[in-house]
Protein backbone atom coordinates (compact mmCIF):
# COMPACT_ATOMS: atom_id res chain seq x y z
CA UNK A 1 0.00 0.00 0.00
CA UNK A 2 1.69 3.07 -0.76
CA UNK A 3 0.18 6.17 0.80
CA UNK A 4 0.48 9.42 -1.30
CA UNK A 5 -0.24 12.82 0.11
CA UNK A 6 -0.55 16.42 -0.33
CA UNK A 7 -1.44 18.01 -3.55
CA UNK A 8 1.30 16.40 -5.52
CA UNK A 9 0.24 12.67 -4.31
CA UNK A 10 -3.59 13.65 -4.42
CA UNK A 11 -2.80 14.63 -8.26
CA UNK A 12 -1.01 11.35 -8.31
CA UNK A 13 -3.53 9.26 -7.33
CA UNK A 14 -6.84 10.78 -8.62
CA UNK A 15 -5.39 11.33 -11.93
CA UNK A 16 -3.58 8.33 -12.70
CA UNK A 17 -4.21 6.73 -15.91
CA UNK A 18 -6.44 4.00 -16.03
CA UNK A 19 -4.38 1.75 -17.99
CA UNK A 20 -2.04 1.41 -14.61
CA UNK A 21 -4.36 2.23 -11.62
CA UNK A 22 -8.10 1.48 -11.28
CA UNK A 23 -10.94 1.90 -9.09
CA UNK A 24 -12.90 -1.23 -9.92
CA UNK A 25 -10.39 -3.77 -8.99
CA UNK A 26 -9.81 -2.03 -5.42
CA UNK A 27 -13.50 -1.85 -4.28
CA UNK A 28 -15.38 -4.89 -6.11
CA UNK A 29 -14.97 -7.36 -3.54
CA UNK A 30 -16.14 -4.93 -1.21
CA UNK A 31 -19.49 -3.79 -3.41
CA UNK A 32 -20.64 -5.93 -5.38
CA UNK A 33 -21.64 -8.55 -2.88
CA UNK A 34 -23.87 -5.07 -1.45
CA UNK A 35 -24.71 -3.20 -4.77
CA UNK A 36 -25.43 -6.22 -6.85
CA UNK A 37 -23.76 -7.30 -9.75
CA UNK A 38 -23.65 -5.39 -13.82
CA UNK A 39 -23.27 -2.09 -11.73
CA UNK A 40 -20.72 1.00 -10.75
CA UNK A 41 -17.59 -1.41 -10.21
CA UNK A 42 -18.94 -4.48 -11.67
CA UNK A 43 -18.40 -3.18 -15.54
CA UNK A 44 -15.70 -1.85 -17.54
CA UNK A 45 -15.29 2.29 -16.52
CA UNK A 46 -16.60 3.00 -19.93
CA UNK A 47 -19.79 1.61 -18.10
CA UNK A 48 -19.56 3.04 -15.13
CA UNK A 49 -18.97 6.57 -16.95
CA UNK A 50 -22.57 5.91 -18.80
CA UNK A 51 -23.88 4.95 -15.48
CA UNK A 52 -22.46 8.20 -13.93
CA UNK A 53 -24.11 10.33 -16.63
CA UNK A 54 -27.59 8.30 -16.41
CA UNK A 55 -27.57 9.11 -12.55
CA UNK A 56 -26.53 12.64 -13.11
CA UNK A 57 -30.45 13.03 -14.67
CA UNK A 58 -31.85 12.65 -11.26
CA UNK A 59 -29.60 14.99 -9.88
CA UNK A 60 -30.75 18.19 -11.83
CA UNK A 61 -31.98 21.69 -10.71
CA UNK A 62 -35.62 20.65 -11.70
CA UNK A 63 -34.96 17.87 -9.49
CA UNK A 64 -33.51 19.66 -6.56
CA UNK A 65 -36.15 21.90 -6.51
CA UNK A 66 -38.63 18.74 -6.24
CA UNK A 67 -36.50 17.36 -3.33
CA UNK A 68 -36.58 20.29 -1.00
CA UNK A 69 -40.08 20.18 0.01
CA UNK A 70 -39.42 16.74 0.68
CA UNK A 71 -36.74 17.31 2.76
CA UNK A 72 -38.38 19.79 4.93
CA UNK A 73 -41.62 17.52 5.37
CA UNK A 74 -39.30 14.41 6.49
CA UNK A 75 -37.07 16.57 9.17
CA UNK A 76 -40.12 18.28 10.38
CA UNK A 77 -41.86 14.75 10.87
CA UNK A 78 -38.95 13.03 12.68
CA UNK A 79 -38.94 15.67 15.45
CA UNK A 80 -42.15 16.38 15.66
CA UNK A 81 -42.12 12.45 16.60
CA UNK A 82 -39.03 12.16 18.24
CA UNK A 83 -37.84 15.66 19.93
CA UNK A 84 -40.83 15.75 22.15
CA UNK A 85 -39.34 17.80 24.90
CA UNK A 86 -38.78 21.33 25.19
CA UNK A 87 -35.11 20.19 25.67
CA UNK A 88 -33.55 17.10 26.10
CA UNK A 89 -30.25 15.53 25.31
CA UNK A 90 -30.10 13.13 22.15
CA UNK A 91 -28.13 11.02 20.50
CA UNK A 92 -27.15 13.50 17.44
CA UNK A 93 -25.72 10.57 15.10
CA UNK A 94 -28.54 8.43 15.38
CA UNK A 95 -31.22 11.56 14.80
CA UNK A 96 -29.52 12.84 12.04
CA UNK A 97 -29.02 9.31 10.18
CA UNK A 98 -32.48 8.66 10.67
CA UNK A 99 -33.21 11.97 9.24
CA UNK A 100 -30.80 11.14 5.98
CA UNK A 101 -31.94 7.97 5.09
CA UNK A 102 -35.64 8.92 5.03
CA UNK A 103 -34.94 12.22 3.01
CA UNK A 104 -32.25 10.43 0.60
CA UNK A 105 -34.85 7.09 0.37
CA UNK A 106 -37.70 9.49 -0.59
CA UNK A 107 -36.07 11.77 -3.19
CA UNK A 108 -33.59 8.93 -4.62
CA UNK A 109 -35.94 5.25 -4.42
CA UNK A 110 -39.26 7.71 -4.44
CA UNK A 111 -42.43 7.54 -2.30
CA UNK A 112 -42.82 4.00 -2.53
CA UNK A 113 -40.09 2.70 -1.04
CA UNK A 114 -39.83 5.08 1.75
CA UNK A 115 -43.53 4.14 2.76
CA UNK A 116 -41.58 0.69 3.13
CA UNK A 117 -38.83 1.95 5.41
CA UNK A 118 -40.87 0.84 8.46
CA UNK A 119 -41.86 -2.25 7.23
CA UNK A 120 -38.63 -3.87 6.76
CA UNK A 121 -36.79 -1.94 4.57
CA UNK A 122 -34.65 0.07 6.65
CA UNK A 123 -33.47 -3.10 8.78
CA UNK A 124 -32.59 -4.69 5.26
CA UNK A 125 -30.00 -1.46 4.28
CA UNK A 126 -28.94 -2.27 7.93
CA UNK A 127 -27.66 -5.75 7.26
CA UNK A 128 -26.47 -4.88 4.26
CA UNK A 129 -24.99 -1.78 5.67
CA UNK A 130 -23.05 -3.81 8.27
CA UNK A 131 -21.39 -5.88 5.93
CA UNK A 132 -19.84 -2.65 4.51
CA UNK A 133 -16.79 -2.93 6.57
CA UNK A 134 -13.05 -1.89 5.62
CA UNK A 135 -11.93 -5.58 6.22
CA UNK A 136 -13.90 -6.54 3.39
CA UNK A 137 -11.30 -4.43 0.98
CA UNK A 138 -8.04 -6.52 1.81
CA UNK A 139 -9.44 -9.65 2.83
CA UNK A 140 -12.29 -10.81 0.94
CA UNK A 141 -11.62 -14.66 1.72
CA UNK A 142 -12.41 -14.21 5.45
CA UNK A 143 -15.35 -16.51 6.43
CA UNK A 144 -16.73 -13.78 8.53
CA UNK A 145 -20.49 -14.01 9.40
CA UNK A 146 -21.31 -10.33 7.70
CA UNK A 147 -19.52 -11.65 4.39
CA UNK A 148 -22.68 -14.14 4.08
CA UNK A 149 -25.65 -11.72 5.51
CA UNK A 150 -25.39 -9.49 2.43
CA UNK A 151 -26.42 -11.66 -0.41
CA UNK A 152 -30.00 -12.70 1.64
CA UNK A 153 -30.54 -8.83 2.14
CA UNK A 154 -29.72 -7.90 -1.35
CA UNK A 155 -32.06 -10.07 -3.12
CA UNK A 156 -34.94 -9.08 -0.69
CA UNK A 157 -34.58 -5.19 -1.35
CA UNK A 158 -33.92 -6.26 -5.16
CA UNK A 159 -37.80 -8.18 -5.28
CA UNK A 160 -38.88 -4.87 -3.72
CA UNK A 161 -37.55 -3.08 -5.69
CA UNK A 162 -39.26 -4.90 -9.02
CA UNK A 163 -42.28 -4.98 -7.67
CA UNK A 164 -42.07 -1.19 -7.24
CA UNK A 165 -40.93 -0.65 -11.08
CA UNK A 166 -42.89 -2.85 -12.09
CA UNK A 167 -46.31 -1.22 -10.41
CA UNK A 168 -44.42 1.80 -12.14
CA UNK A 169 -44.13 0.50 -15.66
CA UNK A 170 -47.76 -0.10 -15.55
CA UNK A 171 -48.17 3.55 -15.02
CA UNK A 172 -45.88 5.26 -17.67
CA UNK A 173 -47.16 8.22 -18.07
CA UNK A 174 -47.28 9.26 -14.66
CA UNK A 175 -44.21 11.44 -14.36
CA UNK A 176 -42.42 11.63 -10.76
CA UNK A 177 -39.23 13.53 -10.48
CA UNK A 178 -37.12 11.31 -8.30
CA UNK A 179 -33.89 9.25 -9.20
CA UNK A 180 -35.77 6.17 -10.12
CA UNK A 181 -37.64 7.67 -12.64
CA UNK A 182 -35.12 9.04 -14.24
CA UNK A 183 -33.03 5.88 -14.21
CA UNK A 184 -35.98 4.00 -15.42
CA UNK A 185 -36.29 6.07 -18.17
CA UNK A 186 -32.65 6.31 -19.23
CA UNK A 187 -30.60 4.73 -21.93
CA UNK A 188 -26.99 3.60 -22.69
CA UNK A 189 -25.54 5.01 -25.78
CA UNK A 190 -26.47 1.99 -27.90
CA UNK A 191 -29.79 2.78 -26.86
CA UNK A 192 -30.42 -0.21 -24.71
CA UNK A 193 -32.27 0.98 -20.86
CA UNK A 194 -30.84 -0.52 -18.10
CA UNK A 195 -32.53 -3.46 -16.83
CA UNK A 196 -34.80 -3.48 -13.98
CA UNK A 197 -32.53 -5.78 -11.75
CA UNK A 198 -29.42 -2.80 -12.99
CA UNK A 199 -32.23 -0.04 -11.49
CA UNK A 200 -32.52 -1.50 -8.23
CA UNK A 201 -28.43 -2.07 -7.91
CA UNK A 202 -27.69 1.46 -8.69
CA UNK A 203 -29.96 2.89 -6.07
CA UNK A 204 -28.47 0.18 -3.44
CA UNK A 205 -25.26 2.22 -4.87
CA UNK A 206 -26.41 5.19 -4.01
CA UNK A 207 -28.22 4.90 -1.08
CA UNK A 208 -24.68 3.58 0.31
CA UNK A 209 -22.63 6.27 -1.09
CA UNK A 210 -24.69 8.97 0.12
CA UNK A 211 -25.86 7.65 3.58
CA UNK A 212 -22.98 7.65 5.53
CA UNK A 213 -20.97 10.68 3.96
CA UNK A 214 -24.11 13.23 4.32
CA UNK A 215 -25.38 11.60 7.83
CA UNK A 216 -21.41 12.21 8.88
CA UNK A 217 -20.54 15.82 7.63
CA UNK A 218 -24.48 16.76 9.17
CA UNK A 219 -23.46 15.39 12.14
CA UNK A 220 -20.46 17.38 12.65
CA UNK A 221 -21.75 20.76 11.40
CA UNK A 222 -24.26 20.12 13.81
CA UNK A 223 -21.63 19.46 16.45
CA UNK A 224 -19.52 22.20 15.72
CA UNK A 225 -22.49 24.77 15.54
CA UNK A 226 -23.55 23.59 19.28
CA UNK A 227 -19.66 24.77 20.21
CA UNK A 228 -20.04 27.71 17.99
CA UNK A 229 -23.28 29.29 18.68
CA UNK A 230 -22.23 32.85 17.26
CA UNK A 231 -21.95 30.82 14.23
CA UNK A 232 -25.19 29.52 14.28
CA UNK A 233 -26.91 32.84 15.20
CA UNK A 234 -25.26 33.94 11.91
CA UNK A 235 -26.90 31.49 10.05
CA UNK A 236 -30.42 32.68 11.53
CA UNK A 237 -29.62 36.71 11.02
CA UNK A 238 -28.56 35.76 7.25
CA UNK A 239 -32.08 33.77 6.39
CA UNK A 240 -33.74 36.34 8.42
CA UNK A 241 -32.58 39.06 6.34
CA UNK A 242 -33.23 36.84 3.24
CA UNK A 243 -37.06 36.34 3.92
CA UNK A 244 -37.26 39.79 6.09
CA UNK A 245 -38.26 37.93 9.08
CA UNK A 246 -37.84 36.47 11.90
CA UNK A 247 -37.59 32.59 11.82
CA UNK A 248 -40.02 30.82 14.35
CA UNK A 249 -39.51 27.45 15.47
CA UNK A 250 -43.24 27.06 14.46
CA UNK A 251 -43.23 29.05 11.12
CA UNK A 252 -40.43 29.38 8.98
CA UNK A 253 -40.65 30.31 5.38
CA UNK A 254 -40.47 26.99 2.89
CA UNK A 255 -36.65 28.20 0.87
CA UNK A 256 -36.70 27.90 -2.99
CA UNK A 257 -33.72 25.86 -4.56
CA UNK A 258 -32.26 29.38 -5.38
CA UNK A 259 -32.05 30.73 -1.56
CA UNK A 260 -30.75 27.20 -0.59
CA UNK A 261 -27.95 27.60 -2.66
CA UNK A 262 -27.42 31.31 -1.88
CA UNK A 263 -27.50 30.66 2.35
CA UNK A 264 -23.63 31.40 1.58
CA UNK A 265 -23.17 30.88 5.79
CA UNK A 266 -24.78 27.79 5.65
CA UNK A 267 -22.37 26.97 2.67
CA UNK A 268 -19.35 28.25 4.51
CA UNK A 269 -20.46 26.20 7.17
CA UNK A 270 -20.62 22.69 5.54
CA UNK A 271 -17.34 23.64 3.18
CA UNK A 272 -15.39 24.11 6.80
CA UNK A 273 -17.00 20.83 7.98
CA UNK A 274 -15.97 19.30 4.34
CA UNK A 275 -12.43 20.55 4.93
CA UNK A 276 -11.41 19.61 8.38
CA UNK A 277 -13.75 16.19 8.50
CA UNK A 278 -14.13 14.54 5.26
CA UNK A 279 -15.81 11.41 5.30
CA UNK A 280 -14.21 9.76 3.40
CA UNK A 281 -10.54 9.35 4.39
CA UNK A 282 -8.81 7.12 2.36
CA UNK A 283 -9.25 6.59 -1.49
CA UNK A 284 -7.99 3.45 -3.16
CA UNK A 285 -7.19 2.31 -6.38
CA UNK A 286 -5.26 -1.30 -7.38
CA UNK A 287 -1.86 -0.68 -9.19
CA UNK A 288 -2.65 -2.56 -12.72
CA UNK A 289 0.51 -2.34 -14.42
CA UNK A 290 3.89 -0.78 -13.02
CA UNK A 291 3.42 2.82 -12.15
CA UNK A 292 6.48 5.39 -11.45
CA UNK A 293 6.25 7.98 -8.99
CA UNK A 294 7.41 10.84 -10.71
CA UNK A 295 11.04 12.90 -9.88
CA UNK A 296 11.86 9.66 -8.46
CA UNK A 297 13.22 6.48 -8.83
CA UNK A 298 10.28 4.31 -7.38
CA UNK A 299 7.74 1.83 -9.22
CA UNK A 300 4.79 0.44 -7.56
CA UNK A 301 4.44 -2.47 -8.59
CA UNK A 302 0.87 -4.20 -10.31
CA UNK A 303 -1.61 -5.87 -7.26
CA UNK A 304 -0.19 -2.97 -4.73
CA UNK A 305 -2.37 -0.61 -3.81
CA UNK A 306 -2.10 3.23 -3.81
CA UNK A 307 -4.21 5.66 -1.29
CA UNK A 308 -4.71 9.28 -1.25
CA UNK A 309 -5.40 10.84 2.03
CA UNK A 310 -6.58 14.31 0.97
CA UNK A 311 -7.64 15.34 4.44
CA UNK A 312 -3.71 15.58 5.47
CA UNK A 313 -3.06 18.22 2.55
CA UNK A 314 -6.65 20.15 3.77
CA UNK A 315 -5.60 20.68 7.48
CA UNK A 316 -1.87 21.42 7.16
CA UNK A 317 -0.90 24.99 8.04
CA UNK A 318 1.34 25.19 4.95
CA UNK A 319 -2.80 25.19 3.18
CA UNK A 320 -4.57 26.50 5.75
CA UNK A 321 -3.83 29.22 8.87
CA UNK A 322 -5.37 27.66 12.29
CA UNK A 323 -5.99 24.76 9.67
CA UNK A 324 -7.28 22.36 12.27
CA UNK A 325 -9.56 24.68 13.76
CA UNK A 326 -13.17 24.97 12.36
CA UNK A 327 -13.39 28.71 10.95
CA UNK A 328 -16.74 28.63 8.62
CA UNK A 329 -15.83 32.28 7.59
CA UNK A 330 -12.15 31.58 5.86
CA UNK A 331 -14.00 30.54 3.29
CA UNK A 332 -15.76 34.39 2.72
CA UNK A 333 -11.93 35.33 1.71
CA UNK A 334 -10.16 34.11 -1.81
CA UNK A 335 -9.44 30.67 -0.18
CA UNK A 336 -12.55 29.76 -1.58
CA UNK A 337 -11.55 30.17 -5.39
CA UNK A 338 -8.30 28.28 -4.23
CA UNK A 339 -4.93 27.78 -6.82
CA UNK A 340 -6.69 24.91 -8.83
CA UNK A 341 -7.09 25.16 -12.60
CA UNK A 342 -10.30 24.83 -13.74
CA UNK A 343 -9.77 23.28 -16.91
CA UNK A 344 -12.49 20.75 -17.15
CA UNK A 345 -12.32 17.00 -18.65
CA UNK A 346 -15.63 15.06 -19.99
CA UNK A 347 -15.05 11.61 -18.74
CA UNK A 348 -18.46 10.47 -20.08
CA UNK A 349 -20.58 11.94 -16.97
CA UNK A 350 -20.22 15.80 -17.80
CA UNK A 351 -17.21 18.09 -17.40
CA UNK A 352 -14.99 17.10 -14.58
CA UNK A 353 -12.05 19.66 -13.56
CA UNK A 354 -9.35 17.73 -14.83
CA UNK A 355 -7.17 18.87 -12.32
CA UNK A 356 -6.95 17.08 -8.32
CA UNK A 357 -4.09 19.53 -7.27
CA UNK A 358 -6.25 21.62 -4.83
CA UNK A 359 -5.74 21.23 -0.98
CA UNK A 360 -8.88 20.18 -0.29
CA UNK A 361 -10.99 17.34 -2.22
CA UNK A 362 -13.75 16.04 -0.39
CA UNK A 363 -15.68 14.91 -3.16
CA UNK A 364 -12.46 13.89 -5.47
CA UNK A 365 -11.33 14.27 -8.37
CA UNK A 366 -10.95 13.07 -11.96
CA UNK A 367 -13.00 10.38 -13.67
CA UNK A 368 -14.80 8.88 -10.45
CA UNK A 369 -15.00 12.45 -8.77
CA UNK A 370 -18.59 12.32 -7.10
CA UNK A 371 -21.71 12.75 -8.54
CA UNK A 372 -23.57 13.61 -5.74
CA UNK A 373 -21.79 16.56 -4.29
CA UNK A 374 -24.47 19.27 -5.19
CA UNK A 375 -27.49 17.14 -4.07
CA UNK A 376 -25.07 16.58 -0.57
CA UNK A 377 -24.98 20.25 -0.11
CA UNK A 378 -28.93 21.01 -0.86
CA UNK A 379 -29.66 17.88 1.61
CA UNK A 380 -27.35 18.81 4.41
CA UNK A 381 -28.11 22.61 4.35
CA UNK A 382 -31.77 21.95 3.98
CA UNK A 383 -32.02 19.74 7.30
CA UNK A 384 -29.11 21.99 9.04
CA UNK A 385 -32.02 25.68 8.14
CA UNK A 386 -34.77 23.48 9.31
CA UNK A 387 -33.66 22.62 12.88
CA UNK A 388 -31.23 26.36 13.39
CA UNK A 389 -34.96 27.68 12.69
CA UNK A 390 -36.30 25.37 15.48
CA UNK A 391 -33.73 24.56 17.89
CA UNK A 392 -30.70 25.82 20.04
CA UNK A 393 -28.03 23.42 19.81
CA UNK A 394 -25.39 22.88 22.64
CA UNK A 395 -22.62 20.28 23.37
CA UNK A 396 -23.38 17.93 26.21
CA UNK A 397 -20.84 19.20 29.22
CA UNK A 398 -19.73 16.05 29.96
CA UNK A 399 -18.83 14.69 26.25
CA UNK A 400 -17.98 17.70 24.87
CA UNK A 401 -16.68 17.18 21.51
CA UNK A 402 -16.36 13.93 20.22
CA UNK A 403 -12.92 12.79 19.07
CA UNK A 404 -13.14 10.84 15.41
CA UNK A 405 -13.77 7.23 14.98
CA UNK A 406 -11.39 6.32 12.55
CA UNK A 407 -12.65 2.43 12.54
CA UNK A 408 -15.80 2.21 9.98
CA UNK A 409 -15.73 2.92 6.07
CA UNK A 410 -16.44 7.19 7.09
CA UNK A 411 -14.76 8.87 9.87
CA UNK A 412 -17.78 9.74 12.28
CA UNK A 413 -17.54 11.02 15.59
CA UNK A 414 -17.05 8.53 18.50
CA UNK A 415 -20.26 7.74 19.97
CA UNK A 416 -22.00 8.09 21.94
CA UNK A 417 -22.52 11.62 20.20
CA UNK A 418 -24.31 13.58 22.78
CA UNK A 419 -25.44 16.84 22.04
CA UNK A 420 -28.38 19.13 23.64
CA UNK A 421 -31.36 20.38 21.90
CA UNK A 422 -33.39 23.43 23.02
CA UNK A 423 -36.86 24.37 21.57
CA UNK A 424 -36.93 28.11 20.09
CA UNK A 425 -39.96 30.36 21.41
CA UNK A 426 -40.54 32.45 18.86
C1 LIG B 1 -21.00 14.80 1.89
C2 LIG B 1 -21.38 13.85 1.05
C3 LIG B 1 -20.46 13.09 0.12
C4 LIG B 1 -19.09 12.98 0.10
C5 LIG B 1 -18.09 13.63 1.05
C6 LIG B 1 -18.74 12.14 -1.03
C7 LIG B 1 -17.44 11.81 -1.39
C8 LIG B 1 -17.11 11.10 -2.52
C9 LIG B 1 -15.75 10.81 -2.96
C10 LIG B 1 -14.49 11.22 -2.21
C11 LIG B 1 -15.83 10.10 -4.11
C12 LIG B 1 -14.65 9.59 -4.95
C13 LIG B 1 -14.29 8.16 -4.60
C14 LIG B 1 -13.04 7.68 -5.30
O1 LIG B 1 -12.40 8.43 -6.05
O2 LIG B 1 -12.67 6.52 -5.11
C15 LIG B 1 -17.23 9.94 -4.42
C16 LIG B 1 -17.71 9.30 -5.55
C17 LIG B 1 -19.06 9.13 -5.82
N1 LIG B 1 -20.14 9.54 -5.05
FE1 LIG B 1 -20.02 10.72 -3.43
N2 LIG B 1 -19.89 11.75 -1.66
C18 LIG B 1 -20.97 12.30 -0.99
C19 LIG B 1 -22.30 12.17 -1.30
C20 LIG B 1 -22.80 11.46 -2.36
C21 LIG B 1 -24.20 11.33 -2.69
C22 LIG B 1 -25.34 12.00 -1.92
C23 LIG B 1 -24.28 10.53 -3.80
C24 LIG B 1 -25.48 10.10 -4.57
C25 LIG B 1 -26.64 10.70 -4.60
C26 LIG B 1 -22.92 10.17 -4.17
C27 LIG B 1 -22.58 9.40 -5.26
C28 LIG B 1 -21.29 9.16 -5.69
C29 LIG B 1 -20.97 8.46 -6.91
C30 LIG B 1 -21.96 7.85 -7.91
C31 LIG B 1 -19.57 8.44 -7.01
C32 LIG B 1 -18.75 7.92 -8.17
C33 LIG B 1 -17.97 6.69 -7.88
C34 LIG B 1 -16.94 6.42 -8.97
O3 LIG B 1 -16.97 6.99 -10.05
O4 LIG B 1 -16.09 5.57 -8.71
N3 LIG B 1 -22.05 10.75 -3.27
N4 LIG B 1 -17.99 10.55 -3.44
Amino acid sequence: MTVCVDIEGNDFVFNAKHSYVTAEDAYNPLTKPIFGEGVVYDVPNAVLMEQKRMIKAGLTADSFRAYIPIFIHEVNQYVDKHWTKDEDTIDLLQSISEMIIMTASHTLMGPEIRSKLHEGVADLYHTLDSCFTPIRFLFEWLPLPSYYSSGKAHDELDRIFSSVIAERRKHMGEKHIDMLDALMESRYKTGEPLSDKHVGNILIALLMAGQHTSAATTTWALLNLAANPDVANEVRAENETRFGRKLGAKSFPEPSYEDVKDFVVLDNVVRETLRIRAPLMQIMRKVVSPIAIPDTSYVVPAGNYLLAVPVVSATDEKHYKAAEDWIPSRWNTAEKEDAMDKATTDYGFGATTTSARSPTLPFGAGRHRCIGEQFAYVQIKTILYVLLSRFDFSLDPKRGMPERNFRSMVVFPEGPVLCRYKRRTD
